[in-house]
């Protein structure tokens, strides 16, 4: 990881809390490159972070040993055949960011039996929180994985997945997980309104206490039914709170919700592989 050059094709989001992460792990600039049509963005790009930029995809994949597919989906077939002939040549290891392209329709779309590893992040990763699955293919090797996770650790955790199939899964997890949080704060804070806070504290209350909740389940050793049942004393007013939200199935309507997106993310998936 220490000397690898890091390129990124797509100089938006994505690709700017990738590269600032890695460049706050210290990994120097002069070994990260970015290719980005539009040419303020890579000035911008440049200036920022002081790295090598360029507009050429295919010169980009010459110069560096990891590429980080960080285009849209819908523009990611262009981009393979782009640079489809010069992966052929130089093998580098790619890593592909973009939501729900499998790795059947990469590898069709860039020829050969290039080293290839399908990562889902999600949208906390801007703020350098992320939660990032990885699979690789079987051509990807011991140091090309520690790269590929060492760039997504720069914005967050990072897990692997046994099998890829798990992706759809993971999207419904944690990469549309982000959603369901916002929806419950959003309930809560309507709730507080409702019983008579103003929206201002009904807001930094619900804010603070999903942070905090959070935390501490990141920090401890216990599950969160446990950490749940240690905070809900008998016939107390969490105990109310939680019967009611259980008689109106709070689990079984997350497990719907969740089969939902799991299901949407396969027929995604298929309909941008027979773009
Ligand atoms: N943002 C998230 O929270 C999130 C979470 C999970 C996964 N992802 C994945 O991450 C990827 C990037 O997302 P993003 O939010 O960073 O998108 P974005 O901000 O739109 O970044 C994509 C960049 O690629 C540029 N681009 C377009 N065509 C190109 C080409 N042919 N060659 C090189 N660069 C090109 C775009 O330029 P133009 O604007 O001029 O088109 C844009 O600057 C997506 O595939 C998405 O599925 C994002």
């Amino acid at each position: 990881m220490n000397e690898t050059k890091i390129g990124f094709i797509g100089g938006g989001n994505m690709a700017r809390s990738l590269i600032g992460g890695l460049v706050a792990d210290g990994v120097a600039p002069q070994r990260l490159w970015v290719a980005e049509p539009d040419a303020g963005r890579r000035a911008e790009l440049a200036a920022q972070f002081g790295i090598h930029i360029t507009g050429g995809n295919s010169d980009l994949v010459q110069a560096v040993d990891a590429v980080v597919l960080a285009v849209k989906p819908q523009q990611m077939k262009d981009v393979c055949g782009e640079i489809a002939a010069t992966v052929q040549a130089r093998r580098p290891l790619l890593i592909s960011i973009a939501a729900g392209i499998r790795l059947a329709t990469l590898q069709q779309w860039l020829g050969g039996e290039p080293a290839l590893v399908r990562t889902m992040p999600n949208t906390p990763a801007l703020v350098q929180c992320g939660a990032t699955a990885l699979y690789a293919t079987p051509q990807v090797n011991n140091t090309q994985r520690e790269v590929a996770e060492g760039i997504m650790r720069a914005v967050g955790l990072t897990l692997w997945l046994a099998d890829e199939d798990q992706m759809d899964a993971v999207t419904a997890l944690s990469g549309s997980g982000p959603a369901y949080f916002f929806l419950v704060m959003e309930a809560m804070q309507q709730a507080g309104v409702q019983l008579g806070l103003t929206a201002e504290s009904a807001r930094l209350l619900t804010l603070q206490t999903a942070f905090g909740a959070a935390k501490m389940a990141l920090e401890s050793r216990e599950e969160a039914a446990t950490l749940r049942r240690q905070v809900t004393s008998p016939g107390g007013t969490t105990e109310r709170a939680i019967g009611i939200l259980q008689q109106g199935e709070l689990e079984a309507l997350f497990a719907r919700a969740l089969s939902g997106a799991r299901d949407r993310s396969r027929e995604l998936a298929t309909l941008l592989g027979n773009s």
